[in-house]
This record gives C-alpha cells, sequence and structure tokens, in this order.
C-alpha cells in the first residue's frame, strides 16, 4: 500500500491553481477530431476560432463537459510552427492549461525559479473582459499556460465566437479532468520530478518503482507530482528494464520524445459512462476474465455488481481510504501515444496500482499486435 508523504506546511504556496482550465491538443485535422470528440466521448461544441473569425493561419474547436475543456487546433499551411509538431509527434497535447488567479505572478514565480519561459504575460480583451495568459516549457514539446480569467465572463477566451452547432450527441457524465501523465526518457523522471517540485511548489505523493510495476516482459517507473490544493495531479513516467521493449518506449519512439501519455477524467457513475462510451465506439483494453474470480477477494466489498464490471471491462483497486474503478482506452490516434482513463473515486486516492500488472499485460498484447514488443 502506498503511503502520503508527509510533508511539513512551510509557508504560502507561491503558485497557487485553482484547476486545469483546458488541454489543448495539435491534430491533422480539427475538424473530424472535434466530430469524434462529440461523437464518441459526448464532449459538447462550445466556442471555435478559425478564418471564419478572422484566425488567418490555424482553426481551433472548443469542447467542453462537466468542468474539462478541451481544444483542438490544426494549422492552415505547411510552414506553421503547429506543423511541426504534428510532424513530428502526430495528434497530442501541446498545452496543459491551468487556471490561476494571476497568470503574470504565476510566470514570474516559476521562471526566476527556472523555468523556460513559453509565453510572456499577455493580455488579451473583447467585450466579455480581459484575460491574461502566460506559459512555461515542461517536458518535451509540452507546455503549461497559465490562464487568468477573473475579469472575463466571454465563452472561452478573446478571439473565440460561440460554437452554436447543429449537431449535439448527449455527454456521457465525464466531470473533470482527475491527472495528467507525462512519459519521459529514460533517467529523466527525477528531473521532472525536481522540476514540479523546484518550479512549481509541487509535492510529491506517491512513489513506487519498477519491481512494482513490471511485467515478465515490460516495465515502467512513475513518481507522482500534485500541487498545494492536490487538484493537480500529473504522475510522470519512465521506461524501465525489462525483457522486451517498455511500454514507456514504445510511446517515446512513437511520439518522438516525452510528451502526455493519458488523461484521467473523473465520472460519478463510471458504469453509465463507460456503457455509453462503447455504445459509441469507444475501445478499450481489456482483462483476461480471470481477473474478476478473485476480485472481491482482492479489494473487498463494493457497490458494483461484479457481473456488470467484467462484461464492461472495468478494473476495480483499494487502498487505505477508500476504492476506485477505472479502465483505460486504446491510443486514440494511430500512433500508439495518447489515451484515456476513465476514472471513478469512492474514497481512494490512488492511481490503482494493484491493477498495474493485468493492465500492463492487456497492454502488451496489444503492443506484440503492433509488432512493438
Ligand atoms: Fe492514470
Amino acid at each position: 500500500m502506498e503511503t502520503l508523504q508527509e510533508d511539513v506546511q512551510t509557508g504560502v504556496d507561491f503558485l497557487p491553481i485553482n484547476g486545469t482550465d483546458y488541454i489543448e491538443f495539435y491534430v491533422g485535422n480539427a475538424k473530424q477530431a472535434a466530430y469524434f470528440y462529440k461523437s464518441a466521448f459526448g464532449f459538447q461544441s462550445l466556442a471555435y476560432a478559425g478564418p471564419e473569425t478572422g484566425v488567418r493561419d490555424k482553426a481551433s474547436y472548443v469542447l467542453r463537459q462537466g468542468k474539462i475543456t478541451l481544444v483542438l487546433t490544426t494549422p492552415m499551411h505547411p510552414n506553421h510552427p503547429i506543423y511541426e509538431h504534428i510532424l513530428k509527434h502526430g495528434d497530442g497535447v501541446k498545452v496543459i492549461a491551468l487556471w490561476v488567479d494571476d497568470a503574470t505572478d504565476a510566470f514570474i514565480q516559476t521562471t526566476k525559479r527556472g523555468a523556460k519561459p513559453y509565453l510572456e504575460p499577455v493580455t488579451e480583451k473583447d467585450e466579455h473582459g480581459i484575460v491574461v495568459r502566460s506559459g512555461i516549457h515542461t517536458y518535451g514539446d509540452t507546455v503549461h499556460v497559465f490562464v487568468e480569467r477573473k475579469n472575463y465572463n466571454g465563452v472561452f477566451l478573446p478571439g473565440y465566437e460561440p460554437w452554436k452547432a447543429e449537431y449535439n450527441p448527449t455527454e456521457v457524465g465525464l466531470k473533470y479532468v482527475d491527472h495528467c501523465v507525462g512519459n519521459v526518457g529514460w533517467n529523466e523522471m527525477n528531473v521532472w520530478v525536481k522540476f514540479y517540485a523546484d518550479v512549481m511548489g509541487f509535492k510529491q505523493l506517491i512513489s513506487f518503482d519498477d519491481k512494482d510495476i513490471s511485467t515478465e516482459y515490460s516495465a515502467l517507473m512513475s513518481k507522482v507530482m500534485a500541487n498545494g490544493n492536490g487538484r493537480i495531479k500529473f504522475p510522470i513516467n519512465e521506461p524501465a528494464e525489462g525483457k522486451k521493449k517498455s511500454q514507456i518506449e514504445e510511446y517515446l519512439d512513437f511520439y518522438h520524445g516525452p510528451g502526455v501519455q493519458h488523461i484521467a477524467v473523473a465520472t460519478d457513475d463510471i458504469i453509465f459512462t463507460v456503457s455509453e462510451l462503447r455504445k459509441r465506439g469507444v475501445e478499450f483494453l481489456t482483462v483476461p476474465v480471470t481477473y474478476y474470480e478473485d476480485l472481491l477477494d482482492r479489494v473487498g466489498k463494493i457497490d458494483e455488481e461484479v457481473s456488470i464490471l467484467r462484461d464492461l471491462g472495468i478494473l476495480v483497486d483499494r487502498d487505505d481510504e477508500g476504492y476506485l474503478l477505472q479502465i483505460f482506452t486504446k491510443p486514440v490516434q494511430d500512433r500508439p501515444t495518447v489515451f484515456y482513463e476513465i476514472i471513478q473515486r469512492k474514497g481512494a486516492t490512488s492511481f490503482g496500482k494493484g491493477n498495474f500488472k493485468a493492465l500492463f499485460e492487456a497492454i502488451e498484447r496489444e503492443q506484440a499486435r503492433r509488432g512493438n514488443l
């Protein structure tokens, strides 16, 4: 069982964060990606910026479900810097934006502690008010943008117009971003753990090494960093030596560097959410039915019917504080890179370590099918 690392409260949080503001993907075809997130994942059309709204060089579709906001951006021309990102990484996460009360101070505090600047504080305004944004680099080509929107009541950001769609599939019950996981290179996990600690004031929650997380073939190491109020959790993975290629190494090979591995999104009713997602064509990793035979011996009493969890492929894990239910999608683009986790927490504050073995064996079956094991 993991133990929460005790940390002494040493005063004020120099980087107070209210929550995840948005996650921006750079994609090859934002119009079609938006259709996928609406149809398959139940996101709602929120805002749009592109040639029709005076933005000449790119198009961005903004989707929302619960408190989760996704931005899907595509460039219009091959000499655009976004195109270089897509050429190298394929579709992937560029921005994990964080909602703050003071984006200028967030920039000052983090850059003076060593963060590499990405966006100097910039004030944008329209008839709905003022937004200040700034940004810093993190692992790979990924960045954090700080968004200060306390003086803004528009639909998303200045420059975006409301997106009124005629096609509006219903939501599937996704509520908020629970955590965002980064994959980094060999021997780089501690570099980035130190970055989040020193530059952003995060604390390490849980540590497990490759003895915890390994199967016969492939392994990884992982540490979880969280901000002061615990609303932002960033697990960081690096590959570990195994008999065959680590799933993290496969990611690094196809993403061509470090990047976001998965985004975990929370639901209050995982049975409903996963039933809907499956109906709409979302593909999940599945574990052998034997996983469910001794499930209750492993996790104790749970509210859900085991047969329903088994039919949907939902996994269960317990820690000192309660239990959680979780399931992982297959990658959502052709490269074996970004995927989603659907999670429902019933007290548990951990990340499903008890499921890693069953899960990684499932990932390895997929890796083997791709010829990458
Ligand atoms: Fe996760």
